[in-house]
C-alpha cells in the first residue's frame, strides 16, 4: 500500500492515544478508548473513534480485538559502539560494582573498528528495537573522545535518527587522564566545532569519575552557543549537582535520576526538565531503582528510556522497561506505558510523536494483547505484532 492510499484498523480492543487533556495537538495525558477504530492517512493519523462510527478507506486492517498503542519513544540510547562487555556483567553479578570505567573498553574497541562494522552493529540493534516496537530512538556518541572518532560516531547516528546527541562528555579518554581540563576544552572547542553539525543534541556525563558540575555546566553552554539542546546524564550513582546542572541549562532531560534530594525532586517539579528513568541500568547492575513514585507525586514528568549501551544496560526492549518499571517502581500500567511513548516524546521535544491524536505521525503498534497491561503482565514475551512508522508497516504482519 502506498502513502496516498489510506488505512483503516478496525476492531481495536484497546486504542491508547495518549490525546487526553491537555490536548493541544502534543501528546496529553494517557488515554484509551474501547471497541475503537483510526485511519491513517498521509503518514499521519487521519481519524480515530468508535469502530460502529468508522469511515470506509482504502485499506481494512482487522485488529480482532487487540490493542493498538503510539510507538515507543526511547529518548537514551548510545548505539555506536563495538565490542561487548559480557564479562563485566558477569563480574557485576558475582558482586563488582559498575564503575564508570568500564567505558573505556567500549572505547578502546570503539575506535580500532572500521566504519562499516560500527554500521553493521548500529543498524542491527536498530532493527531490534523497531520489532520491539520503538518507532523513534535517540542515539549518542560518547564511546569515540577524539575529534575525528566522535565526528565519526554522530554521522554514522544520523544515518538511522534525526534524535543524535553529541556526548564528547562521556568520560575523560586515557590520553588526557593528566589534563581533564585539556578535554574539556577540546569537548568545547574543535570537537564541538567538528560535531554539531550532525547532531541535535549535547549531553554530559555529570558524576563523580565522569565530569563535575562546572564541566558539565561548560559543555552544555558551548553546546546550547553551537546550537544543540541539553540533555544529562545526572545522579547515576550516589547524590550529585547533575539535576541541578540539567535545571539550570534548561535541559529538556535529566537522565538515570537515581539518587535524589528534596531539592533535586524540586528542581523536576519546578521547571520543565523531564526526569528520564531507566530501569534497564539497575536491573544490569544490580542496584536499587530509581523512587518514580516519588516523582510522580511530586508532580514531575516522567519518561522511560533503555539506555542500551554494552555496559550499564544491554537491552533495547522498551516492554522489558515497562514491566520493570510497573513491578519495581511503582508505577501503574498506564503511567509506565505514557512514559515510554509521550514521556519519551516530551523529552525529545517532540509534539508529532508518542500520541495517537488527530495529525500525530502515525507511528503505531498492534499488541498480540487485548490492552496495554500485557506489557508488564506478561513480562519478557513478544507481544508486538505489528509496527507503523510514518503511517508504513515495517515490523510484523498484519492479516
Ligand atoms: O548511561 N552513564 C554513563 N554512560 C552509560 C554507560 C555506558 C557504559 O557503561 O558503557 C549509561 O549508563
Ligand atoms: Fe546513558
Amino acid at each position: 500500500m502506498s502513502d496516498a492510499e489510506s488505512t483503516l484498523i478496525t476492531g481495536i480492543g484497546e486504542l491508547v492515544s495518549n490525546d487526553g487533556e491537555p490536548n493541544d495537538g502534543k501528546p496529553g495525558s494517557f488515554a484509551a478508548m474501547t471497541d475503537a477504530a483510526l485511519v491513517i492517512a498521509g503518514g499521519k493519523v487521519a481519524w480515530t473513534g468508535p469502530a460502529s462510527r468508522a469511515p470506509a478507506a482504502d485499506n481494512v486492517v482487522d485488529a480482532a480485538g487487540r490493542a493498538v498503542l503510539p510507538g515507543f519513544a526511547d529518548s537514551h540510547a548510545h548505539l555506536v559502539f563495538a565490542g561487548e562487555r559480557s564479562a563485566e556483567f558477569a563480574a557485576r553479578m558475582a558482586g563488582r560494582p559498575y564503575r564508570a570505567g568500564g567505558i573505556l573498553g567500549t572505547v578502546e574497541a570503539t575506535r580500532a573498528a572500521s566504519d562499516e562494522a560500527l554500521r553493521a552493529n548500529l543498524r542491527r540493534l536498530a532493527a531490534e528495537m523497531l520489532r520491539q516496537g520503538t518507532t523513534t530512538f535517540e542515539c549518542k556518541s560518547g564511546y569515540g573522545l577524539t575529534v575525528p572518532d566522535e565526528a565519526r560516531g554522530l554521522a554514522l547516528a544520523a544515518e538511522v535518527t534525526p534524535e543524535v546527541t553529541y556526548l564528547g562528555a562521556h568520560v575523560v579518554p586515557p590520553e588526557f587522564a593528566a589534563d581533564p581540563a585539556g578535554y574539556v576544552d577540546l569537548v568545547c572547542g574543535p570537537m564541538l566545532e567538528a560535531c554539531a553539525p550532525s547532531a541535535r543534541w549535547v549531553d554530559v556525563f555529570c558524576e563523580d569519575g565522569a565530569f563535575g558540575a562546572d564541566e558539565a555546566a561548560a559543555v552544555l553552554a558551548a553546546g546550547q552557543a553551537a546550537g544543540l539542546h541539553a540533555r544529562v546524564h545526572a545522579n547515576q550513582l550516589g547524590p550529585g549537582p547533575g539535576v541541578r546542572v540539567a535545571a539550570e541549562a534548561g535541559a529538556a532531560s535529566a537522565d538515570h535520576c537515581t539518587f535524589l534530594t528534596d531539592a533535586d525532586v524540586d528542581a523536576l517539579t519546578s521547571t520543565p526538565v523531564v526526569a528520564t528513568l531507566l530501569p534497564g541500568v539497575e536491573f544490569s547492575c544490580r542496584q536499587p531503582f530509581p523512587r518514580a513514585r516519588r516523582l510522580l507525586d511530586a508532580g514531575a514528568v516522567v519518561a522511560l528510556a533503555t539506555d542500551c549501551n554494552p555496559g550499564s544496560s544491554f537491552t533495547s526492549s522498551m516492554p522489558f522497561c515497562i514491566a520493570l518499571a510497573v513491578r519495581e517502581m511503582g508505577m501503574t500500567t498506564e503511567e509506565a506505558v505514557w512514559a515510554a511513548t509521550a514521556g519519551g516524546a516530551r523529552a525529545l521535544r517532540r509534539t508529532d510523536i508518542g500520541h495517537l491524536g488527530v495529525g500525530a505521525r502515525a507511528d503505531l503498534i498492534l499488541l498480540d494483547a487485548p490492552s496495554h497491561t500485557y506489557l508488564a503482565y506478561r513480562p519478557a514475551v513478544p507481544q508486538i505484532a505489528a509496527v507503523w512508522q510514518a503511517g508504513r508497516l515495517v515490523a510484523g504482519a498484519v492479516p
